[in-house]
């Protein structure tokens, strides 16, 4: 088949060659964005008189047929275009004749796709902040719910000091506003104007980027044409940002998945988000949860496999950039269905109150309020460290609990203990007593979700 840019060439290209440059089997997924950026640049050669009006129109009235049959799935990319710049640019000249060539005057394919490239992203970055959103209101939701309800909270796994369900679920929430920051803050980046770079140089002709950027709603421009055309960051950054992302669920799956355990049972995901085993019949397993921990792995390979391709890259445009899309995709489409997933998961768990209370109950996490007691009366914080040490000890070796151990036993340690020591043991207390700000006391995690939903609204 003729190519477009088959003047300089005396033979057919081969077919291996063809099918392993094309491509349009994943680059298809820009085609509103390619024709989006046809229609502003080809309005500006209109009105820089680079074309004249009427072709200006008719190459409009072109593309938005062209749109319309993308839109209603009506059309066929070949493989032999290449790409789906050179797709619509054939579907236009074959649609309204050889004025729709005119269409790539003073224009790169090199320019153009890193346009699409950037169109693209604005939009799946706003969707993706919105997605975030929900999921925090999911967090939100469930810390609601769960403002009393008490558990372990553990450093090294090992239990160390009691705190509110909500005020861990919070914890959550601040990572994925952090993330959304980051999405927002990267757009002032994804938003400047590659078009009008030429192939790398600039043009000839004499162009108005700046209306490009009006027309498309672009910020700025790429001051440098070269730039332009090679730059990849913001796909990079996006990479990034969604790497971090996954960080977060994967680690909120991840304890889905220890409290959902027989081990735990601290939680119990619904039958709809859960499924079972082939051959164990007993089975209910956190395939989701799994699978969300696993995808974070595809996701740091996307921005590892960019970050290797663009080292070492000379200037200014080089085929090699082709590879920035799949994985931009698929990065894209895994995070959106990672977030999907994890609403209703957050949002249909039973949380098994008293399965968290009964195992404050039983441990030894409320030893640093006993020690804080003593400092409070007067013993050096280490001193008192040392005894509650060696109370720990004696009540393991008793097989008793902290608030089992008689006054007797408490003053054989220290003659500070009094009465009053037992309400400061009890999982209530040690939680309330924690009102420093950002703490896990109710009052403190009331604020934290007062300024939580602050958030939500002001976007
Ligand atoms: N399909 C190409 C890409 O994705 C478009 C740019 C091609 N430019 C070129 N000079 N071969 O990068």
């Amino acid at each position: 088949m003729a190519k477009l840019w088959g003047g300089r060439f005396t033979k057919e290209t081969d077919k291996l060659v063809d099918t392993f440059t094309s491509s349009i089997s994943f680059d298809q997924k820009l085609a509103k964005e390619d024709i989006q950026g046809s229609l502003a640049h080809v309005q500006m050669l209109g009105e820089c008189g680079i074309i004249a009006d009427e072709e200006a129109r008719q190459i409009q009235s072109g593309l938005y047929t062209i749109l319309d049959k993308v839109d209603k799935g009506e059309v066929d990319f070949q493989l032999e275009h290449e790409d789906i710049h050179m797709n619509i640019e054939k579907l236009l000249i074959d649609e309204i004749g050889p004025v729709g060539g005119k269409l790539h005057t003073g224009r790169s394919r090199n320019d153009q796709v890193a346009t699409d490239m950037h169109l693209y992203l604005r939009t799946k970055t706003k969707e993706l902040i919105k997605c975030l959103e929900k999921v925090q209101m999911a967090l939100i939701n469930q810390s609601k719910e769960n403002f009393e309800t008490i558990l372990p909270g553990y450093t090294h796994l090992q239990r160390a000091q009691p705190v509110s369900f909500a005020h861990h679920l919070l914890a959550y929430f601040w990572m994925f506003e952090r993330d959304k920051e980051r999405l927002q803050d990267s757009l002032k980046r994804i938003n400047v104007l590659p078009l009008g770079a030429g192939a790398l140089a600039g043009t000839t002709f004499p162009i108005n980027r700046g209306r490009i950027a009006e027309l498309l709603d672009f910020d700025d421009v790429y001051p440098n044409s070269m730039d332009a055309v090679s730059d990849r960051d913001f796909i990079l950054e996006f990479l990034s940002v969604a790497s971090i992302i996954m960080v977060h669920i994967s680690r909120l799956s991840e304890e889905l998945v220890i409290w959902s355990s027989q081990e735990f049972q601290f939680i119990e995901l619904d039958d709809a988000f859960c499924t079972g085993s082939s051959m164990m019949p007993q089975k209910k397993n956190p395939d989701v949860p799994e699978l969300l921990r696993g995808k974070a792995g595809r996701v740091f390979g996307g921005l590892i496999g960019l970050l290797t391709v663009l080292k070492g890259l000379p200037l200014a445009y080089n085929k090699d950039l082709q590879e920035d899309k799949e994985g931009m995709f698929d990065t894209v489409e895994t995070l959106e269905g990672s977030l999907n997933l994890l609403v209703p998961l957050l949002e249909t768990m039973t949380v098994n109150t008293e399965k968290m209370r009964n195992a404050v109950a039983q441990d030894y996490s409320n030893a640093t309020d006993i020690a804080d007691y003593l400092a409070a009366k007067g013993m050096p914080f280490r001193q008192a460290h040392e005894v509650i040490g060696k109370i720990v000890i004696y009540a393991v070796q008793k097989g008793k609990y902290l608030l089992d151990l008689t006054m007797e036993e408490y003053q054989s340690f220290s003659r500070l203990f009094e009465e009053d020591v037992y309400e400061y043991l009890t999982p209530e207390h040690v939680v309330d007593a924690r009102k420093s700000a950002g703490g896990t006391a109710a009052a403190q995690v009331k604020q934290q979700l007062k300024l939580a939903e602050s958030k939500l609204v002001k976007n």
